[in-house]
């Protein structure tokens, strides 16, 4: 064993389903190794206010299939300041926490870079967040689960859209990034995606009009990226109303319960990984990087890495749904 002896695990930013399964996994890796383990409560805040609670094996039982966080989550503008983060460590020193787990988003691990750069307790991170929009990593913890979410919800807008034969536009989360609602616009065989990262679709949906490729449906719904416009869905529909004279249209915004409920199993399995991953980084004297999955195996990327490159999405998927929904 090397000079960890006490590790703290925290949640920070938005909760992402899964994140619970990732606390489970550091805790009991860290036990089986025989190091203590610290959770650290409501994200950066609880390390500035020392608002730790010590976890034993059993404190992560009957947690794997719940969502939210048990730790809590915030997003803590105090640690985006020197003096935050001096407190920080102290709070840390005193707790005689060695390594630190950060499960969160890019501006998680951008907070944990800096104070890696600062000082000499290392962090490490497991992506969490339903946008799967991390740099490095095919996965994030919670996307898969927020994803079934979305179809689940698009497949029901649909039933209504048929009864009345009408257009909807969906608009679902993703923060930036288009991964939900191009895979749920394939999933749920929406009749047009717009994402942030390809511009001009909103164009092309009055050509389809135009050729007549939406108008012979019984429903169109068309999923919508909340960062592809300013204003979101209720601004697109607003926008085009005039071209889709003759549609009975509606708008609906899933919101929040995207980020809600029981993990997947694959977001169990990832999450229980991930978080092994990150003791045995920890172990092996790793700092200032992040654990991910590529092609399944797990991966170390530094953290400058994960957060300053856009990862982008495989634009190919937006042409087969294309292809596929006329
Ligand atoms: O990053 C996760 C996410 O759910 C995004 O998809 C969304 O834009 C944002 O968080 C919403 O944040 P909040 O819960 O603070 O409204």
């Amino acid at each position: 064993m090397g000079k960890i002896r006490k590790i703290g695990v925290l949640t920070s930013g938005g909760d992402a389903p899964g994140m619970n399964a990732a606390i489970r996994g550091v805790t009991r890796t860290a036990i089986f190794n025989g190091l203590e383990v610290v959770g650290i409560r409501h994200g950066y805040q609880g390390l500035i206010d020392a608002n730790f609670i010590p976890l034993e094996a059993s404190s992560v039982s009957d947690i794997i299939q719940r969502g939210g966080t048990i730790l809590k989550t915030a997003r803590c503008e105090a640690f985006k300041t020197p003096e935050g983060r001096a407190q920080a460590y102290n709070k840390l020193k005193e707790a005689q926490i060695d390594g630190v787990v950060v499960i969160g988003g890019d501006g998680s691990f951008t907070g944990a870079r800096i104070f890696n750069e600062e000082y000499d307790i290392p962090f490490v991170g497991i992506p969490g967040t339903i946008d799967n929009d991390i740099f490095g990593t095919d996965y994030t913890i919670g996307y898969d689960t927020a994803l079934n979410t979305v179809v689940e919800a698009v497949d029901k807008i649909r039933d209504t859209a048929s009864a009345h034969n009408r257009m909807f536009f969906v608009e679902v989360m993703g923060a930036e990034a288009g991964f939900i609602a191009l895979y749920s616009g394939i999933a749920t065989g929406a009749e047009a995606i717009l994402i942030p990262e390809i511009k001009g679709e909103q164009r092309d949906l009055k050509k389809m009009i135009e050729n007549g490729n939406l108008r012979k449906k019984s429903s169109n719904l068309i999923i919508v990226a909340e960062g592809e416009t300013e204003g979101g869905a209720f601004a697109i529909a607003e926008k085009l109303k005039h071209e889709f004279t003759g549609y009975d249209i509606r708008v609906s915004v899933l919101g929040h319960l995207q980020r809600g409920g029981s993990p997947t199993a694959i977001d169990r399995v990832n999450a229980s990984r991930l978080g092994h991953a990150a003791v045995e980084a920890l172990i092996d004297d790793q700092k200032s990087v992040m654990v991910g999955l590529s092609n399944d195996e797990i991966v170390l990327v530094p953290f400058r890495r994960a957060v300053k490159q856009n990862k982008e999405v495989d634009l190919s998927l937006l042409d087969l749904a294309r292809i596929l929904s006329v």
